[in-house]
């Protein structure tokens, strides 16, 4: 164990936790609209965030309200499982369905007394929001195209069934607080009760939250360079033969802690299929190990690897793995793909990739997606899958049913691939208001039109058609990976935004600061001098993020006058 010295409250509190439990069992049923501290901070591990409508603040009382993630290893979601957790937000949620971008379900707005329902409900259809939040191995993410004429992607998903499933907490304690029903065999069958250890995790589990990804070459959808942990499949002929291990990528800073930062993994080794689990562990016990408890802003990976070099971290793996690892392979991302729109399976079936705006399920006014979603899945009960870039993607259509499919969604207002710009297509935003205790300012509820802004500055250039992906945030906390696009937007204060550029839509490199503190409906207008530059200066073929790095913010901003 590293040499800590005052350990974080939230050691504390995971120590004497039993194994995750605390007392919310016992506070379940005491009828009060909220947990305690300590139980709030151990519900993460749940799957579960108490949080309050910041729209009704105000008056000296607030509402308080819980958010419930589920953990979808590479976002394989069946018809049943969508259409429940639907009937669920309808029941106990807000009425709406929150795709993220980690390829899992978000319901908002589920009060304490729904709580133990609501993830009972989310179970019973076979999913789970174990670990979905909480110092632990989070939802490992994974290319979801279903493309079964290609054995690739079948063995990639694979691959992260099996590690969702080897770094899946051990505790009872789950099963014990939301699952258990003395009164329903039922539920004692779904349920296999395991034993009481934590052999990966220990009794504190992680320093921090820990994120996987899983990718290809020609299809970085999954974003791998901003995670924790990220494995790229090296691929000769139909085989995969083993995966790069990327380490240390992580989003979050804090700019009042001047050494925070957002950075992109590195590249430590490459591992055959048959070890990649055993390393993943070791990796993991690393962090276990040595990464910082004491101070919560640093405990991510990335710190532990920024303090020790690559060097010194890759031999401890090594110590904890049991034998050398050699050089990473050569190959790395070339491509990003976000599987919107129809596509051929390669088994004689299609599927099709459904843009979700900022990943909320509703109906509003003419835009009934909800209802569309109902009334396809109850024709056609087709598996689904969940994308990185909070859309979703109806698998095994028959080609013969593809008219009706769109025919449906047309009538529904639900715009196709097609009718969307690449911009739109790749732009994501995280929650924020009103549900989000940490945001500074708006995200979701303004990326539309902060969208509509930039793609009329887009066309005022005569770039309508280039993808210039744009990633927005409530605060610097960075869940919607702002800043590895081509443009980032982190809030900064009410309505105003540090724009990030130098990204790219491969997500492989961090931008830099660009302008801070804009107003939200200046960003258009800020943008407009650099897009000018794009046009007049680009290199063939050259994106607008590798247009930006070229330049460099100084040049950027020299070459305005
Ligand atoms: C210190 C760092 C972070 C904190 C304290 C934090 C906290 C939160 C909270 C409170 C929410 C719930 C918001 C809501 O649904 O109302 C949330 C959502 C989410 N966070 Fe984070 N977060 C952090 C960083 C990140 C990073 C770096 C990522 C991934 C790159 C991430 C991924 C997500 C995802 C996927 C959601 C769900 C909504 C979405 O699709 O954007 N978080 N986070
Ligand atoms: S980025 Fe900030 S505002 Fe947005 S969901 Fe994450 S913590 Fe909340």
């Amino acid at each position: 164990m590293a040499d800590n010295g005052k350990l974080s409250k939230l050691e504390g509190i995971k120590d004497s936790s039993r194994f995750l439990r605390g007392t919310i069992a016992e506070e379940l049923a005491n009828g009060e609209p909220t947990f305690n501290g300590d139980n709030a901070q151990l519900l993460k591990f749940h799957g579960t965030y108490q949080q309050d409508d910041r729209d009704q603040r105000g008056g000296g009382s607030k509402e308080f309200i819980f958010m419930v993630r589920s953990r979808i290893p590479g976002g394989k979601v069946t018809a049943a499982q969508f259409l429940g957790e639907l009937d669920l937000c309808e029941k106990f949620g807000n009425g709406t369905v929150r795709i993220t971008d980690r390829q899992g379900f978000q319901l908002h707005g589920v009060h304490k007394g729904d709580l133990q329902a609501a993830i009972k409900g989310i179970n019973e259809t076979k999913l789970s929001t174990q670990s979905a939040c909480g110092d632990v191995c989070r939802n490992f993410m994974c290319c979801p195209a279903p493309i079964n004429g290609d054995p690739v992607r079948a063995q990639m998903q694979e691959m992260a069934d099996t590690l969702a499933d080897h770094f899946r907490p051990k505790s009872n304690a789950y099963y014990e607080i939301w699952l258990r029903d003395p009164d329903s065999e039922q539920s004692e069958k779904i349920h296999e009760v395991t034993d009481e250890v934590e052999p990966i995790y220990g009794k504190t589990y992680l320093p921090r939250k820990f994120k996987f990804g899983i990718a290809l070459p020609e299809d970085n959808c999954v974003d791998i360079y901003t995670q924790d942990l990220g494995l790229l499949a090296i691929v000769e002929g139909e085989k995969i033969i083993g995966y790069n291990v990327l380490v240390g990528g992580g989003q979050g800073m804090t700019p009042a802690k001047k050494d925070t930062f957002p950075a992109v993994g590195q590249k430590m080794t490459f591992v055959t299929p048959d070890q990649t689990v055993a390393v993943c562990e070791a990796v993991v016990k690393v962090q276990r190990d040595f990464g910082n408890r004491e101070d919560r802003k640093f405990a991510r990976m990335k710190y532990l690897i920024a303090n020790w070099g690559l060097d010194k971290f890759k031999a401890k793996v090594e110590e904890y793995f049991g034998e050398s690892l050699p050089e990473p392979h050569p190959t790395d991302i070339t491509g990003v793909d976000d599987h919107m729109g129809w596509h051929e399976q390669g088994d004689g079936k299609l599927f099709l990739g459904i843009n979700v705006e900022n990943g909320r399920i509703k109906d509003e006014g003419d835009f009934r997606l909800k209802t569309a979603i109902r009334t396809i899945l109850a024709k056609y009960p087709v598996d689904t899958r969940l994308t990185a870039l909070q859309g979703m993607i109806l698998c095994d259509i028959d080609p013969a049913d593809k008219d009706d499919i769109e025919s449906i969604l047309k009538d529904h207002g639900i715009p196709l691939a097609e009718d969307l710009t690449l911009a739109r297509r790749y732009s994501i935003a995280c929650p924020a208001f009103p549900t989000c205790g940490l945001a500074i300012t708006e995200s979701e509820r303004v990326l539309p039109e902060v969208m509509d802004d930039i793609e009329a500055t887009l066309e005022k250039h005569g770039l309508i058609d280039e993808c210039v992906t744009v990633h927005m945030t409530g605060c610097p906390n960075g869940c919607a990976r702002p800043y590895t696009p081509d443009i980032g937007l982190v809030g900064k204060a009410r309505g105003k935004y540090t724009v990030y550029l130098g990204g790219n839509p491969e997500g492989t490199r961090i931008g830099f600061i660009y302008e801070d503190m804009v107003p939200q409906e200046d960003i258009g207008a800020r943008l407009s001098p650099v897009l000018a530059q794009y046009v007049s200066g680009r290199n063939k073929g050259e994106s607008f993020g590798d247009f930006c790095h070229r330049q460099g913010k100084e040049t950027l901003l020299a070459s305005q006058g």
